[in-house]
């Protein structure tokens, strides 16, 4: 090596190193707890328990919040969230919301004719009463501020979450009245649509 060369090949070198450890968000003490339930990165593993990864920051603090109203939730939100929403602090819980939105977030893989059914209705909606969804989620799911991202989720979480709209055991959202028009085919096509299992 040409010894003039040294310094800046060093310079490269620590631009790279920094610009790879920038690419994995810093990670607050308290998500190691988040991740028991809701897998390594936020990237869940089990059906019933949300994908955080790239979720909405503004949508996680709202959640967060929502959950210290047990009115608001459902039994199981209470029962699995209720003790981790009460032990976080603002700061924490903006911590905490920064960190899940940088991680990579899941695509959907949903294909297939019962998919396909659900893009229509996601893109156009149904009838007079089921809006188009990405009017408000984003044309492909990707949600923005307090609207959560729902691509790439789980199916049945976001089966169940329909439901508790259309049963109002959610409350206090847009949702409800969007639910409350939706047959079971509907909502399976929808779910079919935006998961990744
Ligand atoms: C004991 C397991 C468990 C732990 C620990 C846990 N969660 Fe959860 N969390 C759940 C389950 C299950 C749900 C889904 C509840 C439902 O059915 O609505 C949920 C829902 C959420 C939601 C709503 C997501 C959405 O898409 O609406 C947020 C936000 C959330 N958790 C954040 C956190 C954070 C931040 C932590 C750590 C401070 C944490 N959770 C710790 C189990 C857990
Ligand atoms: C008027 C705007 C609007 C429209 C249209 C809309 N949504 Fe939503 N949706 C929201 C908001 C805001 C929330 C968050 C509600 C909350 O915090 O409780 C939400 C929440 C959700 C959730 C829960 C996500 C989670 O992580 O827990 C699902 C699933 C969902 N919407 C699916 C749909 C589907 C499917 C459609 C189309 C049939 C639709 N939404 C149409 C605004 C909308």
């Amino acid at each position: 090596m040409n010894k003039s060369h040294f310094p800046v090949i060093a310079v490269c070198v620590v631009l790279l190193w920094t610009g790879a450890a920038m690419a994995q968000p810093a990670k607050p003490s308290q998500a190691a707890g988040c991740e028991s339930c809701h897998g390594a990165g936020g990237d869940s593993q089990k059906a019933d328990t949300p994908r955080l990864n790239g979720q909405q920051s503004g949508y996680l603090l709202t959640r967060l919040k929502e959950f210290l109203d047990p009115t608001r939730g459902t039994p199981h939100a209470n029962k699995m969230m209720w003790e981790n929403a009460t032990t976080i602090s603002a700061n924490d819980a903006a911590a905490l919301a920064d960190y899940f939105r940088r991680l990579a977030p899941p695509r959907r893989s949903g294909i297939g004719a019962q998919a396909e059914a659900g893009r229509r209705i996601f893109r156009q909606g149904a009838g007079p009463a089921i809006a188009a969804c990405a009017t408000c989620h984003g044309q492909d799911g990707e949600g923005t501020g307090g609207t959560p991202r729902i691509a790439g989720q789980h199916k049945d979480y976001v089966m169940q979450q329909l439901q508790a709209f259309m049963l109002t055991a959610r409350v206090g959202t847009p949702m409800n009245h969007h639910a409350w028009d939706m047959t079971e085919e509907q909502m399976q096509q929808l779910a079919a649509y935006l998961s990744n299992n």
